[in-house]
């Protein structure tokens, strides 16, 4: 065992060289995965409220964002759309539709940039829904599992035919991820990788990202039966392990912080590439605490994004990709 003054854990941390030659884990811009939001329209820059320095972008500026992604090494996009309100409908069928916004972006990336970035696109109905359920709802308004798995399956096809490289899918249905990994076969998409939600929980850091697309106002009731319980830990296991077995390529651990004993179990149990999403309500509170000026910025990001890569991950779907990745270039 350790003794003092034989062993002194201070010797290692006396000079920046050595600081730097014992860290344990490094960030890397190609560790980021950076979400944005798409809107209609041309050279359109539209401010999210709740998520301060977060924009939607119209096609041409999220290749834009392709662009500046690829020269700053983030290897990976994810998007979500903000669908226009009459595309809104009870069934979401807005999803399967080959020219809508979400297919436009992944085709306008993918023409600017090809294998240059990959494009992770986000298997859910809520930005489609005029309910804002991540599926299709009964009469007492609980989320049918078998009849929304049925449109997930078409929305995965309908983006993996505009060249989407990863589904992801978000809702929290059972059997989903068995059902996309036949249908991306059975239409030679053999390469398309799934990036399953695994563990997702029903999670009160979601709110920004629901103005971002713009559900929140039109969401009834909550996604608790669905979305995992905030208490559970080894359902999230099964989770995976269910996931993992019906074809799913790396799983996501959503929130980030607040369940990172989460990631590292999944990581230790089974020893696959796990994902965080350091979601919307996480990104909001770095930004009030900058603003309150309670914190340092950069510091903050750098330091949360380590704790991920301490705690197994592969990398990290945040809204500070690109500022990171200026941070660790420079
Ligand atoms: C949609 C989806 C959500 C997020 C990612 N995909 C919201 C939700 O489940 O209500 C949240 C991401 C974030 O908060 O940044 N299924």
């Amino acid at each position: 065992m350790s003794s003092y003054p034989q062993t002194r854990l201070r010797r290692t941390r006396s000079t920046s060289w050595s600081r730097a030659m014992h860290r344990e884990v490094l960030v890397t811009p190609a560790d980021l995965i950076w979400p944005l939001f798409v809107t209609e329209g041309q050279g359109v820059e539209d401010p999210i409220a709740s998520l301060p320095g977060v924009s939607r972008w119209s096609v041409d500026g999220i290749v834009a964002r392709a662009k500046e992604a690829v020269a700053l090494g983030v290897p990976c996009l994810a998007l979500f759309p903000n669908t226009q309100p009459d595309r809104r409908s009870e069934d979401g069928r807005e999803a399967l539709n080959p020219d809508n916004l979400m297919c436009r972006a992944i085709r306008a990336i993918k023409d600017a940039c090809g294998d240059d970035i990959g494009v992770l696109t986000d298997v859910a109905l809520d930005p489609y829904t005029s309910h804002g359920q991540d599926g299709l709802i009964d009469a007492a308004g609980y989320v049918l599992n078998d009849a929304t798995v049925e449109v997930l399956v078409g929305q995965s096809l309908n983006q993996a035919a505009a060249g989407a490289d990863i589904i992801a899918p978000s809702d929290m249905m059972d059997g989903r991820i068995a059902a996309i990994r036949d249908a991306l076969e059975g239409h030679s998409h053999h390469n398309v990788q799934i990036m399953s939600y695994a563990a997702k929980y029903a999670s009160a850091f979601y709110g920004p990202f629901r103005d971002a697309v713009g559900s929140r106002g039109l969401l009834k009731g909550d996604k608790k039966t669905y979305q995992m319980d905030p208490g559970n830990a080894e359902e999230a296991l099964r989770e995976v392990e269910m996931d993992l077995a019906e074809g799913a390529d790396s799983v996501m651990v959503k929130p980030g912080l607040p369940y990172l004993d989460i990631a590292i179990r999944v990581k230790q149990t089974f020893g696959v590439p796990v994902f965080a999403y350091q979601v919307s309500g996480e990104y909001a509170m770095i930004e009030a605490a900058v603003a309150a000026g309670a914190a340092d910025r950069d510091a903050m990001v750098l330091e949360t994004l380590v704790a991920f890569k301490r705690a197994g991950c592969s990398g990290v779907l945040t809204y500070h990709a690109a500022h990171a990745a200026r941070l660790l270039g420079a």
